[in-house]
């Protein structure tokens, strides 16, 4: 008998084929989330469930599951949607995705510096609506990227990429994180340790790439949105709860900052209005692991780790494999 699994959300089809041959799945068959009571009453008496960021794991969902479940595998890097201590204390095992879409997010972090930069957006917006009446020596005169400076808040795995991306504009690369990294790995990225600070107050682009935690939620607000130039501009591909959103619309009006580029936000998939109105703001709709290779890789990722544990093996990828021991 194969063991019992709720999928929140449908994934890639290899994912969806993987997990098909190995359980007995059930998954979502709506195209958008589940409710809370849709999503309780789905996972009772399921023994595994893989979830998405949009699904709040807490307590609640482990006590709806019942005591058949040995594990949650999340669809994502990040797992502030899951209560990791209410799991383990359930002995749930919890698993992520970590390094398969490292590349993928930090290729569009880059993308969104170079698009809030040279205001390709707004351009492509012009031109379609058939606005473009010749060469213009004043049309669309953005900011240069090549030689300026890159401040990466957060100096983990994305991070880390996209100052390799940075290095092939020829850009100055500052970086803060809570610790130091090894000065081998600095000297190899070309990358400079500067307090958050001086990093808000020198970078020309300013880059998010810390996990969402306690710690983390609204560092960017009205206080650093203020040490930053006012030619500077600022991305998130993290999460949109690490910046203050009406802190930044009120820096933006105010031109305390020149731009922003944003794939994530504080009340997803809520976007402040005043964003909404902003032609020097750029909104992606969460889309930074989204390519076809990478949304399969971590489907396969996942699934592998539910896999795993129905195999009594640590999962992995598990976030809290002390409840194998003992
Ligand atoms: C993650 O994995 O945490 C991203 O936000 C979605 O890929």
């Amino acid at each position: 008998m194969k063991p019992a699994i709720f999928v929140t959300r449908k994934l890639p089809p290899a994912a969806m084929a993987l997990l098909e041959e190995n359980f007995e799945m059930e998954c979502n068959p709506h195209n958008r989330v589940l409710s809370r009571e849709e999503l309780l009453s789905a996972v009772a008496g399921k023994e595994g469930i893989l979830s998405l960021l949009t699904d709040t794991m807490d307590g609640e969902v482990m006590e709806s599951a019942g005591k058949s479940l040995k594990m949650i595998a999340n669809y994502a890097v990040g797992f502030n949607n899951i209560d990791v201590s209410a799991a383990t204390k359930r002995k749930i095992a919890v698993s992520n995705t970590p390094g398969v879409l490292t590349d993928t997010t930090a290729d569009l972090a880059m993308a969104l510096i170079l698009a809030v930069a040279r205001r390709i957006v707004e351009s492509d917006i012009y031109a379609r609506a058939e606005k473009y009446m010749g060469w213009d020596p004043l049309l669309f005169m953005g900011s240069d990227v090549h030689h300026k400076t890159l401040g990466i808040l957060g100096f983990g795995r994305v991070g880390q990429a996209l100052a390799k991306r940075a290095a092939g504009f020829d850009m100055n690369i500052l970086y803060h994180n809570r610790n130091r990294v090894d000065p081998e790995i600095e000297e190899e990225i070309g990358a400079t340790y500067v307090d958050q600070e001086m990093l808000l107050k020198t970078s020309d682009y300013v880059s998010i790439h810390v996990p969402l935690t306690p710690e983390t939620t609204g560092l960017i607000d009205s206080k650093a949105l203020t040490l930053m130039k006012p030619s500077a501009f600022v991305i998130n591909t993290a999460r949109g709860e690490i910046i203050r959103e009406a802190e930044l619309v009120k820096a933006l009006a105010e031109k305390k900052i020149a731009g922003a580029g944003l794939d994530v936000f504080e009340h997803e998939p809520k976007i402040h209005p005043g964003l909404l109105k902003m032609d020097n703001v750029v909104i992606l709709p969460h889309i930074g692991s989204a390519s076809m290779e990478t949304r399969t890789k971590m489907g396969l990722m996942a699934a592998e780790n539910l896999i795993a544990r129905f195999k009594d093996e640590v999962p992995p990828n598990c976030l809290n494999p002390e409840i194998f021991k003992g």
